[in-house]
């Protein structure tokens, strides 16, 4: 395997891998570390069933069991499908997943290590693809924190609920999800974590919050809490912290969830198909 940055804060290319083919320990250690310096790895050209992708995935962690059915692939239900397609009326996949910034699981008590997806069908229009993800760097991010923003954090905990981000997309992205059930709110209770961690990699300080999940820094008054959430919203995604990836039949996208924050672009029709499956790595390889 090869890397190839394509940006100086977040993004790479890797190139020569065969991900269908049994993982050795050292290309795993390898993807790892790269993972920790550069965010966010594409790898080209890869010939991989729904199977070898969750056998892939799973050298990185517990495989995650999305709360929504619509999408599960029902031998392996680990592996998700993403899609705006439909097929005798029925969706192939979650039409609108992910279209806001967010991390994947911060809501969760075990939090997210990656997220792989596999590109199997991507919309094009004038020659360019349609549908990227957007990365922001949460390294980049704390490193350009004020230090008084960064003293204030330290040691402050924030509150991630699944629940906010859901009702956002019913109410501002006009999604046709349907509420969550109460079994589905039981199961998915609000939950705290550090605002600011030590990135298991790297050990480097990384801010985690995200507009999606984030909903208060509970050390802090409510008002207090609100003016400095929409401040590190703001702040996180500025332009110099981020990298779009713009995708490509046959690449599987690989990134750390610890580290950025992520966004999939809605800029395609419901005829432009898109298709993609996708694992989600827990980081109980690091945390306990
Ligand atoms: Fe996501």
């Amino acid at each position: 395997m090869q890397l190839i940055p394509e940006n100086e804060i977040l993004g790479a290319k890797v190139i020569h891998a065969d991900l269908s083919a049994p993982l050795s320990l050292q290309d795993r250690q390898q993807i790892i570390n790269w993972l920790g310096e550069y965010s966010v790895l594409a790898f080209e050209q890869q010939e991989l069933t729904p199977r070898q992708l969750r056998d892939f995935s799973s050298h990185f962690g517990e495989l995650e069991v999305n709360v929504s059915k619509i999408a599960q692939d029902p031998e392996l239900p680990e592996v998700m499908t993403l899609s705006n397609m439909v097929e005798n009326g029925q969706p192939l996949g979650l039409a609108d997943a992910g279209q806001d910034w967010h991390t994947d699981m911060s809501y969760s008590k075990m939090i997210a290590f990656s997220n792989i997806l596999y590109g199997i069908k991507i919309p094009f229009r004038n020659g360019r693809s349609l549908g990227n993800t957007e990365f922001s760097s949460m390294r980049a991010a704390y490193d350009g924190l004020p230090s008084d923003i960064q003293q204030t954090l330290e040691n402050k905990t924030i509150t991630h609920d699944f629940n906010q981000f859901w009702e956002k997309m019913r109410r501002e992205k006009g999604s046709s999800r349907p509420p969550l059930t109460k079994e589905q709110l039981q199961a998915k209770p609000p939950v705290a974590h550090p605002a600011v961690l030590i990135h298991p990699i790297t050990q480097k300080k990384i801010l985690y919050a995200n507009p999606g999940y984030s909903v208060r820094i509970n050390e802090l008054s409510e008002k207090d809490s609100s003016e400095l959430l929409a401040f590190l919203f703001e702040h996180q995604l500025q332009q110099k912290y981020r990298y779009a990836f713009e995708w490509r039949e046959k690449n599987v996208l690989m990134w750390d969830n610890i580290g950025t924050i992520h966004n999939a672009v809605a800029d395609y029709l419901p005829e432009e198909h898109r298709y993609i499956k996708r694992c989600q790595v827990a980081a109980n390889l690091f945390f306990q």
